[in-house]
């Protein structure tokens, strides 16, 4: 691959796709709302992870800018915001800067207002994929690896077994196919399109099994598969 990605996100997602889409040859640029304040942060993230400004210095390939400057640089924009947040931080990307591009969404909208475990803030005859893509008309919303965690999104064969299950949702074909080639470039062979964006109803559902196999597991690190 040889593409422009702007990541929305600075949290354990965006990074971890900022890193392992840079490892790609590709040339990555991370949105934040405020770079200065985000470089500033010297605690560990909630996750305990080190503040961004260490992985940045790990990772000097990948830009920081603006969610605007990082939406605008992408030929392809990857929403990695807290679901709860992600209409928002869309805006202050910019519909301009979003408009025509493949916007891979892998947020969930989990609402951690009344405390673990989450609820979902959308479900059943909604989603948060489809809010995305009918806030953002022109833009090609593709809603995938929302339902596994942050490592292995970007390397399944971490898992014994790698034959594990991603899904795909929606309403561009094309929009589709080039994130397929995204995945298989991560190392994914079994990747299921599910069809249209309301099928993210369905994957977006599955996080509260997925939070519940986690309190069980007590890792994060399993996924579904689909034996068929
Ligand atoms: N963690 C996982 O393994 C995992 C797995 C699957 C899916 N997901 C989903 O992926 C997304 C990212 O998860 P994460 O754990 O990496 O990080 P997160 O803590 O859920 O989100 C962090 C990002 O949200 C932005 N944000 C927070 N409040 C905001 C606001 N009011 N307006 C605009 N932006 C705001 C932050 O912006 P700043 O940079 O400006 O602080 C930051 O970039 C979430 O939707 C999550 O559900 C996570």
């Amino acid at each position: 691959m040889d593409m422009r990605l702007g990541i929305l996100g600075t949290g354990m997602v965006g990074k971890t796709l900022a890193a392992r889409l840079a490892g790609l040859e590709n040339e990555v640029m991370v949105g934040t709302r405020d770079p200065a304040e985000t470089l500033s942060r010297n605690e560990p993230d909630t996750y305990g992870n080190p503040p961004f400004s260490v992985w940045q210095e790990e990772h000097p390939e990948v830009r920081l800018g603006t969610l605007a400057e990082a939406a605008g640089h992408g030929e392809m924009v990857v929403n990695a915001t807290a679901g709860a947040v992600s209409l928002g931080a869309l805006e202050l990307a910019g519909e301009e800067n979003l408009s025509g591009k493949v916007l891979m969404d892998v947020s969930n909208p989990l609402d951690f207002s009344k405390g673990m475990p989450p609820t979902l803030s959308v479900s059943n005859t909604d989603s948060l994929g489809e809010q995305i893509q009918r806030r953002f008309p022109q833009a090609r919303v593709v809603k995938t690896l929302h339902t596994m965690n942050a490592y292995l999104m970007v390397d399944p064969a971490q898992l014994a077994s790698a034959d594990h299950t991603v899904f795909v949702c929606s309403d561009d074909a094309e929009a589709k196919a080039i994130v397929t080639d995204l995945l298989r470039s991560f190392g994914w062979a079994d990747i299921i399109d599910l069809g249209d964006i309301t099928t993210a109803r369905g994957t977006e559902m599955m996080l509260p099994v997925w939070l519940r196999l986690f309190g069980a597991l007590q890792k994060p690190l399993f996924n579904f598969k689909i034996v068929r």
